[in-house]
């Protein structure tokens, strides 16, 4: 608000804004000013036109706005509501086999090996690196059963400046890193005993902390979970009766929920993890997200490496519109989902789904200032445009043909994160 003199500004960007609002799924505001303050808070969003009053007001050199070109936009930074950090070596890898199998021959051999800092070390400075110059500002990480190597995925998550969720957490060494936060991370229902589930909602909800673990993932495990859990009604009811179910909590993939249980997502305001890419690589399933829209959950997207393959949330995009497309050629009264819902998802749906949707997921004065500053034409990079495109156009070419090379800087709480500091 205006009136608090004691924020100073630390960035003003003018040009053109892409964003999510509760009421349209892509909103575009042109000839804009954003203003963001020394706290990493957007302070103001103006006309540009009132750029002089606002500079007397907020005591800014109008030498100092940052410019956006035609060509560019700012739009907040993408959410990643479900990555395993510890799969990133073989990403790109081993997608041969169905999740059971997937697990026990190339994941937990993998996994063990976080016992070792320095390979821990290793890995995790990549996807972290990786990620953000993807433009995920925000990533909810499986580490390990290793709390020591899933520290360091929080130590390093915070030097790199991403904001994250980091699980598997200690409870009695409490980060305190901002931007950086635990959440109680039971792996699956099929690798919990009753016991342990129960503990950790108890840990979780006592805590107040996030919750995140698998869900109907692939038929297979949803006839096991059957019969380990035989006095449950469903796979959600699993959860649901260890107190694992919570408005913090994000249940990855969710392919075979019943519109029953689906109810009991809306009831406990429990979100869930679209990936895209994961289902389709090992052959999970095909999750229907206009019906998960239907029942009033939360829904944000996630790159699911390493059964995703891809580290990128605009791949997790395009493929969710993949998914969308072939249930709508399998049921054409199936309604396919826009690139500007699929838009939402990435950002406003995934702060949703993460519960911190009062502090990031679009450009509202008072959230976080996370962001990417898109140009999507760059020197040889993969767009090419022509004359008369209009924000929109250039929007959707950057969804569906952009990459990294796209993305020129990233934010986090105000803070300038990518280039690298090493590499500028
Ligand atoms: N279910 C339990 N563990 C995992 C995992 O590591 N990846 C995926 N895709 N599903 C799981
Ligand atoms: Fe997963």
């Amino acid at each position: 608000n205006r009136n608090d003199k004691t924020a100073r500004i630390a960035h003003v960007f003018s040009g053109t804004f892409v964003h999510s609002t509760l009421r349209a799924a892509v909103e575009i505001l042109q000839n804009c000013v954003l203003g963001v303050d020394d706290k990493g808070k957007i302070a103001f969003i103006e006309n540009h036109q009132d750029v002089v009053s606002l500079s007397e007001i907020w005591g800014f050199e109008t030498s100092d706005i940052k410019q956006l070109g035609q060509y560019e936009f700012l739009m907040p930074g993408m959410v990643d509501t479900h990555i395993h950090a510890s799969q990133y070596s073989y990403t790109g890898t081993a997608l041969d086999l169905p999740l059971l199998e997937w697990l026990n021959t190339y994941t937990f051999p993998v996994e063990a090996k976080y016992k070792d800092l320095d390979f821990a070390n290793n890995v995790y400075t990549k996807v972290v690196r990786r990620t953000l110059k993807n433009g995920t500002t925000t990533a909810c990480y499986f580490a390990t059963i290793h709390t020591d190597a899933s520290l360091l995925l929080g130590e390093l998550a915070d030097s790199f400046g991403q904001r994250a969720l980091v699980g598997k957490v200690c409870m009695d060494c409490n980060s305190a890193y901002p931007n950086v936060k635990p959440v109680v991370t039971p792996r699956f229902a099929p690798s919990c005993s009753s016991s342990l589930l129960s503990e950790l909602g108890e840990i979780a909800n006592n805590n107040k902390l996030h919750i995140q673990s698998h869900i109907s993932e692939n038929k297979e495990e949803v006839e096991l979970v059957k019969t380990l859990f035989p006095d449950c009604k469903s796979y959600t009811d699993v959860y649901l009766k260890h107190n694992l179910l919570t408005d913090k909590t994000v249940m990855a993939h969710g392919c075979h929920l019943t519109d029953e249980e689906l109810e009991i997502f809306r009831e406990t305001g429990s979100a869930i993890s679209h990936c895209p890419n994961s289902n389709i690589s090992i052959c999970s399933g095909m999750l229907n997200v206009r019906n998960i829209l239907n029942h009033k959950v939360k829904l944000g997207l996630g790159t699911d490496v390493a059964g995703g393959y891809s580290p990128s949330m605009l791949d997790a995009m395009r493929r969710t519109i993949d998914t969308s497309k072939a249930l709508t050629i399998q049921d054409p009264q199936h309604k396919t989902l826009s690139f500007e819902e699929v838009f939402r998802l990435a950002t406003l749906g995934g702060s949703e789904a993460l519960s911190l949707d009062d502090q990031i997921g679009n450009f509202v004065v008072g959230k976080e200032f996370d962001a990417l500053r898109v140009n999507v034409c760059v020197p040889d990079g993969p767009i090419d445009l022509f004359p008369g495109e209009c924000p929109k156009v250039i929007l959707e070419k950057f969804l569906n043909l952009g990459d990294d090379r796209n993305i020129t800087e990233v934010y986090v709480a105000g803070r300038q994160v990518v280039p690298f500091p090493d590499t500028k």
